[in-house]
């Protein structure tokens, strides 16, 4: 049986970068893209040299260009083969730590997290249709509820997770499965960025490692890890606001 495909959207480094490296391992191809064409020939030099595999290919794909989008499903399922799974995963990160309102921001995590992710999902759509396929979109707790100084990114993970839920009836008519991802704190060039400390905080290999073996071996809608933090986050989703809030003033004075 030939090996499988993943594609894997900001495959040059953090969790991307850790899955593609796991699934190396495992014998799947796998195929990374970014918008940056230096990072991306770094990403794929380190993948090389490590597994010394023929199986890693690079496309430069800012998904905020749908044009770029679409050449890069079609290049993959022409010259390599048939993406059986599709890793969702570039994002924008910025963090507001001034609770200032931001538009500029705003547009920016809408335009990656949001707008590049449908990209993406409109160029897959028609080609695993009725393949029995997946399509994992990397999203996060934070998008369960709002919370402080997270207005712009937390609207976006929160719209990716919303759009999961409501694709996964409609694209199982067509034969596409529909995934979540949703990591705790990991360690990775976006969450460097934080001032705060970030409790339970894991490494990019630890979110591969679960990615891999919830995709391959579980029938799951949802994939979250450590467990710890994300349940801790979903209790914290279904509490009144009135206490909802109240936590956030005394852990923060929000
Ligand atoms: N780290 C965490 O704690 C955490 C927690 C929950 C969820 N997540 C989610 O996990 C995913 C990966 O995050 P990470 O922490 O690994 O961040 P990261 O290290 O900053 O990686 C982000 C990736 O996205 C790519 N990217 C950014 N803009 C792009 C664009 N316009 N087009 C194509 N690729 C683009 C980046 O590559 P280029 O710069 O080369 O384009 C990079 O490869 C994100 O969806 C994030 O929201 C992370």
């Amino acid at each position: 049986m030939s090996n499988k495909i993943i594609w894997i959207t900001g495959g040059s480094s953090g969790i991307g970068f850790a899955t593609a490296k796991y699934y190396l391992k495992n014998n799947w191809i796998v195929v990374i893209s970014s918008s940056n064409n230096e990072k991306l020939a770094k990403a794929i030099k380190k993948l090389k040299n490590e597994d010394n595999s023929e199986n890693i290919y690079k496309f430069k794909c800012d998904i905020t260009n749908i044009n770029e989008v679409k050449k890069t499903v079609s290049l993959i399922e022409n010259n390599i083969g048939n993406i059986n799974t599709a890793l969702l995963n570039a994002a924008a990160y910025s963090p507001n730590k001034n609770q200032e309102f931001d538009i500029k921001n705003y547009e920016l995590l809408i335009d990656v997290n949001l707008k590049g992710t449908l990209y993406c999902i409109d160029a897959l759509k028609d080609v695993m249709k009725h393949r029995d396929n997946t399509i994992a979109i990397v999203s996060s707790p934070i998008g369960y509820r709002g919370w402080p100084t997270s207005g712009a990114y937390g609207m976006t993970k929160a719209a990716q997770l919303n759009l999961a839920e409501s694709l996964f009836f409609d694209f199982k008519k067509i034969g596409i499965s529909i995934k979540v991802i949703n990591p705790g704190f990991i360690d990775t060039e976006a969450t460097r960025l934080n001032s705060f400390k970030m409790p339970f905080l894991k490494s990019a290999e630890f979110a591969a490692e679960n990615i891999y073996k919830g995709l391959v071996f579980k029938k799951k809608f949802e994939i979250y890890f450590p467990f710890s933090i994300v349940f801790f986050v979903k209790i914290l989703r279904i509490l009144p606001y009135k206490i909802y809030f109240y936590l956030w003033k005394k852990i923060g004075n929000f």
